[in-house]
C-alpha cells in the first residue's frame, strides 16, 4: 500500500500477531428481562387484550410476534430472568403449574412505587403468567441460555435447590437446560430485600444456597454478587466461597450520578456536546471497574489460575433517571446511548479473558432497548448495535494498534465517570477460528467531524483481503436523534458493501458514527 500524506485526522490500524488465542465468548452480548414496570408486564407477556398477532404455539400464546422476532433477530445467547431486586423476593412456585391458579401478588421489589408516582392507591400486581417454564420456552425457542437467579433475599436454600431440581427434572429436557445460576442480586444495597451488611454473613448463605443447588446439579455453574468498585467486598467473599464459584456479578449503569438528581428528576440527560463526550468517555469507568475486578479476583485466585472466577458483568445500561425504568421512551435511548454500549462493548472484548457473559439491562421496556406501543415496537439505538455487533462478531480476539494521537478531554461526572482523556477512534477486531474471516468495529467519537481510518496492510501482520468488504454503518445528522412511536426509523443500519482498494485511500467515517468492516483474508491471518 502506498503511503499517503500524513494527516492529522487520518488514523493508521495494524494488525497483530495473535501470540495467545484468546476467545471473545458471544455471551457478552447477553440481555437480561425482569418483573418491572412493563417490561414482562405486557411487554414479554401481554396480560391485556391486544389486536397484534401473538405467538400461536404454548406456553408463549402470550407473546407478540413482533416482539419475539425483533429480539429473535439479535441471536440472543443468554437470557437473565427473572430480576434484579425483583428475584430476592420472588417464589419460583408462585410462577408454575395452571395459569388461572398461580396467585397474584404484589411485586414486593417494585410494586407500589409507580402509585406513589402517579398518586394512585393501586400497585402494580405480579399475575404469575410467565414463570419458570415459559421462561424455559422462550429462551428454546430464541436458542438463549438460560440464566436464573435465585432469591437470596427472602428465599432459602431448599427452595433454591428445589427450584434446580424443577428445570432439570421436570422441564430440562432441552439442550438448554438451565446450568446457569445467580445466588442473590446487589445484596450489598440497603434497597434489597435481604440486604446483607458484610460480605462474610453473604458468603456464608451463600454456601448454603450454592451447597444445596449443587447437591442437585453438580454441572450447575454459579454467579455470586460482587460489588463494583468494591474491593474488600469482593476479596472477602471470593477468600471465602473460592472453590464454590463459577463467576462474579458486577453492574454498573452510566448516568450524571448525583443521588438526588437521578432521583427525582423527569429531565433528560443534557443534550450538550461536554455531556457527550463525558458519556462517550464514561465507557473508561467499565474498563477500570474490570481491571479492579480483574485484580480482586488474581489477588484470591493467583494469576492465570485455569479454575478461578470469571465476571459475568450481568447489568449494564445508561439508567438516564430513576424514573425512566418504567418505560424507556420517557426520555427516549438517543444515538449518543448506542454509541456509548458499542464503546462499553469494545471494552468488553478487550477483557475477553476474563469478561465472559454481560447482560444488558434490560432487553424490553424497562430501560429497555426495545419498546413496544400498541400498534408497533420501536429498535433503539443499543438494539441497533446489538445487531451490528451480533451479526459480525467473530470467535477469537485479534489484537490491533491504533496509531491514534487525537484525543478529547471530558468533565468529571462521579468518581467512577471521572474526567478522561480517550483517543478520538476506539477500534477493536475479531476474527474467526480459522483466521480466515476479520471483523472490526470502529467509532469515531467526534462530535462534529468525520475521521479517516486505513486499514495497514504491511507493518503488522500482512493484509490480503478477498471479496468485498462487508459494511455496516450507524449514523444520523444529530448526535441526539432518536427513534419514536412517531419516527420509528430516523436511526437504522445501513450495510453496502466496499473494494477493498478504495480502503488504501482510508475509509471516511461520519462523526458520532459506529461502523462494523467484515471482510475474508486470503489464506487466513498468521
Ligand atoms: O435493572 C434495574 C435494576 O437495577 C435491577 O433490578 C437492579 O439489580 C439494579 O439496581
Amino acid at each position: 500500500m502506498s503511503e499517503l500524506p500524513a494527516s492529522p485526522h487520518t488514523f493508521t490500524i495494524t494488525f497483530r500477531s495473535i501470540v495467545k488465542v484468546m476467545p471473545v465468548n458471544r455471551n457478552i452480548l447477553g440481555h437480561f428481562i425482569e418483573h418491572l414496570g412493563m417490561c414482562i408486564e405486557n411487554g414479554i407477556w401481554m396480560y391485556e387484550p391486544t389486536t397484534k398477532e401473538l405467538l400461536a404455539e404454548p406456553p408463549l400464546e402470550r407473546v407478540r410476534r413482533d416482539l419475539f422476532d425483533a429480539i429473535n433477530k439479535l441471536g440472543v445467547p443468554i437470557l437473565r430472568w427473572p430480576g434484579g431486586t425483583f428475584s430476592d423476593t420472588y417464589h419460583w412456585k408462585d410462577g408454575v403449574g395452571p395459569r388461572e391458579r398461580r396467585p397474584v401478588r404484589k411485586n414486593a421489589a417494585w410494586g407500589g412505587i409507580v402509585n406513589k408516582m402517579l398518586g394512585l392507591k393501586l400497585g402494580p400486581v405480579e399475575r404469575n403468567h410467565f414463570g419458570t417454564m415459559e421462561f424455559l420456552a422462550l429462551c428454546e425457542k430464541l436458542g438463549a441460555e438460560p440464566y436464573i437467579n435465585v432469591n437470596y433475599g427472602t428465599g432459602t436454600a431448599e427452595e433454591s435447590a428445589a427450584w434446580v431440581e424443577h428445570v432439570k427434572v421436570g422441564i430440562g429436557k432441552t439442550p438448554h437446560t438451565g446450568k446457569l445460576w445467580g445466588i442473590g442480586n446487589e445484596i450489598y444495597s440497603f434497597s434489597e430485600k435481604g440486604y446483607e451488611r458484610s460480605p462474610v454473613s453473604y458468603a456464608r448463605g451463600y454456601l448454603l444456597h450454592a451447597k444445596c443447588m449443587k447437591a442437585v446439579d453438580p454441572t450447575a455453574k454459579l454467579v455470586a454478587v460482587g460489588w463494583s468498585g468494591h474491593s474488600k467486598w469482593n476479596r472477602i467473599l471470593l477468600d471465602i466461597i473460592k472453590d464454590h464459584v463459577d463467576y462474579l456479578s458486577i453492574h454498573l449503569y452510566f448516568n450524571d450520578m448525583s443521588l438526588l438528581k437521578f432521583l427525582l428528576s423527569t429531565k433528560p440527560l443534557p443534550s450538550t456536546e461536554s455531556f457527550y463526550y463525558a458519556e462517550l468517555n464514561s465507557a473508561k469507568g467499565f474498563d477500570r471497574i474490570i481491571e479492579n475486578t480483574e485484580a480482586d479476583i488474581e489477588s484470591v485466585y493467583g494469576k492465570d489460575n485455569p479454575g478461578k472466577c470469571l465476571i459475568a458483568f450481568d447489568e449494564w445500561n445508561v439508567w438516564p433517571r430513576w424514573g425512566s425504568i418504567f418505560k424507556a421512551d420517557a426520555p427516549h435511548y438517543r444515538l449518543v446511548d448506542g454509541i456509548w454500549a458499542a464503546l462499553v462493548l469494545n471494552v468488553f472484548i478487550r477483557h475477553a479473558r476474563s469478561v465472559k457473559i454481560a447482560n444488558f439491562a434490560q432487553l424490553v421496556n424497562a430501560l429497555g432497548m426495545i419498546i413496544t406501543y400498541d400498534d408497533r415496537i420501536v429498535l433503539t439505538p443499543q438494539y441497533i448495535v446489538f445487531k451490528m455487533y451480533g451479526d459480525n462478531l467473530l470467535e477469537h480476539f485479534l489484537p490491533i494498534d491504533v496509531d491514534c494521537k487525537e484525543t478529547i478531554t471530558s468533565i468529571r461526572i462521579s468518581k467512577v465517570f471521572a474526567s478522561e482523556t480517550m483517543p478520538i477512534i476506539d477500534a477493536v477486531a475479531t476474527t474467526s477460528a480459522d483466521r480466515s474471516m476479520i471483523s472490526v468495529f470502529l467509532v469515531n467519537k467526534h462530535f462534529s467531524e468525520p475521521r479517516t481510518v486505513r486499514l495497514a496492510r504491511d507493518g503488522g501482520l500482512p493484509l490480503d483481503i478477498i471479496g468485498n468488504v462487508s459494511h455496516v454503518v450507524m449514523t444520523s445528522n444529530d448526535p441526539f436523534a432518536f427513534n419514536s412511536n412517531d419516527n420509528p426509523e430516523s436511526i437504522t443500519l445501513v450495510t453496502t458493501t466496499i473494494d477493498p482498494r478504495s480502503l488504501d485511500a482510508g475509509l471516511v467515517i461520519p462523526p458520532h458514527t459506529v461502523v462494523a468492516l467484515l471482510f475474508k483474508q486470503n489464506g487466513g491471518l498468521r
